[in-house]
């Protein structure tokens, strides 16, 4: 048995490593992510096994399927880049990680609500400049005194919302499948809409799907108390992110938490390469210390690296062995 293991990275090899040594599966390890491969590349591979923020390029999936190979196994949960058309067309099946550690992504998100509502963009710039006394003057928020509304109350939405809690914020959710779990410990709105106005932080945990486009624009926004923050660890098109900027110049928005940004394709490259990227959108968050930009990195703790490996591989040798994946996705349906 071979898999083809593509956009590694360093911190995962030790866990594929001593994965294929209890499992006697062969690996081929690949640095670069999934875009212009030719069937060759994939030859002798039973399962691709990949990891990208990106999208999938169709013409990728279709010289996997070219060259034989039946089965994807993501290492992650979204599947929003995923083109699910091109492999139907390509009778090639699918699964994901959906659940590698929800805590690793709440604890993200509260850590960027944490440092938005003390000032730490303020803070560090200033102290970088010497000025502690603009550093001491910056008065914070405590998040106790806050109430936050969670929109998406799944995986990691319900580990958001008791994280919240623990600091003794009011938590008002919205999610049109109530999460049984949560029942009688969050207040539910029935419509955004009424959750927009009563929230000082808005916290987004749910797929980037078409329909969730733009889910907070310039209306939303509008209803919404001034001085709110924003904080996406979700997907980046779940934000107009224009809509984002202008709150941020009038002063509505008072901060915002992007570790995923709408143009993340546009921007990656530079990230790869370590250079700034050009894109005139992410430049202006970035510069404003209100605004906190991180490179999609809410999910990357030691827990969930060896848990997307692990759980991964044994999707792909399921698939090999059975046909099927624990964690199979219906890629008609999607
Ligand atoms: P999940 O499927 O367990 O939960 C998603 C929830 O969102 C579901 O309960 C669904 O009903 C709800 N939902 C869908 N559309 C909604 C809407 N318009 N309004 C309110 N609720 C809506 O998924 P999850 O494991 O909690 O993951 C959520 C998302 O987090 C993933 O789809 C992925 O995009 C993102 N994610 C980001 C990172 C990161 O590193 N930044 C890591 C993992 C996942
Ligand atoms: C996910 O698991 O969906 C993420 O966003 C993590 C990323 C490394 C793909």
């Amino acid at each position: 048995m071979q898999f083809g293991i593509y956009g590694l990275k360093p911190e995962e090899k030790e866990f594929f490593d001593a994965w294929a040594a209890e499992n006697g599966v062969t690996l081929q390890f690949h640095q670069e992510i999934l875009g212009s491969q030719t069937p060759a590349d994939f030859a002798g591979d039973d399962v691709v096994v990949a990891l990208q923020t990106v999208a999938y390029p169709p013409a990728a999936i279709e010289a996997m399927a070219q060259a034989g190979v039946k089965y994807l196994a993501l290492r992650n949960v979204g599947t929003d880049n995923v083109p699910f058309a091109t492999l139907a067309a390509n009778g090639i099946q699918l699964a994901n990680v959906p659940a590698y550690s929800p805590q690793s992504i709440a604890e993200f998100a509260v850590s960027l609500t944490l440092q938005l509502v003390r000032n730490f963009g303020y803070v560090i710039q200033s102290i970088s400049h010497h000025q502690y006394t603009d550093a001491m003057q910056r008065t914070g928020k405590e998040l106790g005194t806050l109430t936050i509304g969670v929109v998406g109350t799944g995986r990691i939405g319900a580990s958001a919302v008791k994280l919240f809690q623990g600091f003794g914020s009011q938590v008002i959710a919205y999610d049109p499948y109530p999460n049984p779990a949560l029942k009688d410990q969050v207040e539910y709105v029935d419509d955004l809409a009424d959750l927009w106005p009563r929230v000082d932080v808005v916290d987004l945990h749910i797929p980037g799907t078409k329909e969730n486009t733009h889910l907070i624009g310039a209306d939303q926004i509008a209803q919404m108390k001034d001085g709110v923050y924003l904080i996406n660890t979700a997907r980046g098109n779940l934000i107009d992110t224009q809509a984002l900027i202008a709150g941020l110049a009038s002063g509505k928005i008072a901060g915002a938490g992007i570790d995923t940004f709408e143009f993340e394709a546009d921007v990656y490259p530079a990230w790869e390469k370590n250079e700034a990227p050009a894109n005139p959108l992410y430049e202006k968050l970035l510069a404003d210390p209100r605004v906190i930009m991180t490179p999609h990195i809410a999910y990357h703790t030691e827990t969930a690296v060896e848990n997307m490996v692990t759980v991964s591989l044994n999707n792909a040798k399921a698939f090999v062995e059975t046909g099927h994946a624990p964690h199979e996705l219906d890629v008609a349906k999607l």
